[in-house]
């Protein structure tokens, strides 16, 4: 660590107990900005945090529709986000112009929108669910039900082979950081790699393919498809020492962490979320000190998405 970030480190934390503050971080962020947070987790887990958190101000190191889910769960709450150009290229992949539409054409279905999603289009959604409770979100619904489930692609189609749904209608949005993640990545690397764990994210698009192949059981590793605290847990309790991770690398400084008897092997080492990586400790610090930025969804906006999220944590 250079001197410079020791010294935004020590003021974080200074600024943090003085303004009764919670640095919440995503298991993609940048390890200096894990090693001053409260809390780190997945979606779900941050959402779930930021519901009950005591304090008084939110610093959201994640990306900008985690922290309006913070905002939309905690109104009289202030929420920061340290950088607004930290955004999700799979929230953008649908708007609420175009949420409306499709539910023009199928007007008596349940829409199921995964948190990777505007406020506004949540707003406009049934359910929300996240990578860790997809499945049993849908698999709540009525079988006869017609379900529009949104924006990604890749989740959507484990969880209709999950939940074994055929009246499921599926948005061809995709993360492109996990739609890179291909079959042909990870078939070489577990070739070798036998005695290893394999640890999948449902957003990538190996998820299908390699679904078929454990089903079929031709890997000899043993496939998991989690989410990025499902991966935390599994690593934690796993026996095996080795493991294959395809999801973002952020993940792997926690792994490792938490985990100094095991190795975790990425299946693509390029597989980096920018948008994650735009949150910096100097960023933290910069929010702290000058209130910077304020994530504020409208009210009668907040007040439909938080159904549709409240309906998720119902369930899960
Ligand atoms: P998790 O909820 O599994 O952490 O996933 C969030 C995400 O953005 C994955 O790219
Ligand atoms: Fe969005 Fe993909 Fe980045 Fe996750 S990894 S925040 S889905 S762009």
């Amino acid at each position: 660590m250079t001197m410079l970030e020791t010294d935004f480190r020590r003021q974080v934390l200074k600024l943090k107990e003085e303004r009764n503050a919670v640095i919440l971080a995503h298991n993609y962020q940048v390890p200096e900005v894990q090693d001053v947070a409260d809390f780190i987790g997945d979606s779900l887990a941050l959402s779930r945090n930021a519901a009950s958190t005591k304090a008084d101000l939110i610093v959201f190191c994640g990306v900008h529709f985690m922290a309006e889910t913070a905002s939309i769960l905690c109104p009289d709450k202030k929420v920061l986000i340290p950088d607004l150009e930290a955004g999700c290229s799979l929230a953008s992949a649908i708007n609420a112009d175009e949420l409306a539409a499709w539910k023009a054409e199928h007007p008596d279905a349940v829409v199921v929108s995964y948190v990777n999603t505007s406020a506004e289009v949540k707003a406009l959604s049934d359910y929300c669910c996240t990578s860790a409770n997809a499945a049993k979100v849908v698999a709540s619904i009525p079988a006869d039900r017609k379900v529009l489930f949104l924006p990604d692609m890749f989740l959507g189609a484990y969880v209709a082979e999950v939940t074994k749904r055929k009246n499921m209608y599926i948005w061809p949005g995709e993360c492109h950081v996990h739609a890179g993640i291909k079959a042909e990545d990870i078939n070489k690397m577990l070739a070798t790699l036998k005695s290893a764990d394999f640890l999948v994210h449902p957003e990538c698009s190996c998820t299908s393919s390699t679904m078929y192949h454990m089903a079929k059981g031709d890997l000899a590793q043993k496939g998991h498809v989690l989410s990025t605290e499902g991966m935390m847990r599994h690593a934690r309790s796993s026996e095996a020492r080795q493991f294959v991770v395809a999801t973002e690398t952020g993940i792997l400084y926690r792994m490792k962490k938490e985990n100094p008897d095991k190795e975790f092997i990425p299946v693509k080492e390029d597989a980096v979320c920018k948008y994650m990586k735009k949150i910096t400790l100097e960023k933290v610090y910069n929010s702290l000190a000058n209130n910077v930025y304020e994530v504020k969804v409208k009210p009668d906006v907040a007040d439909k998405a938080r159904l549709a999220i409240d309906r998720m944590l119902a369930i899960s």
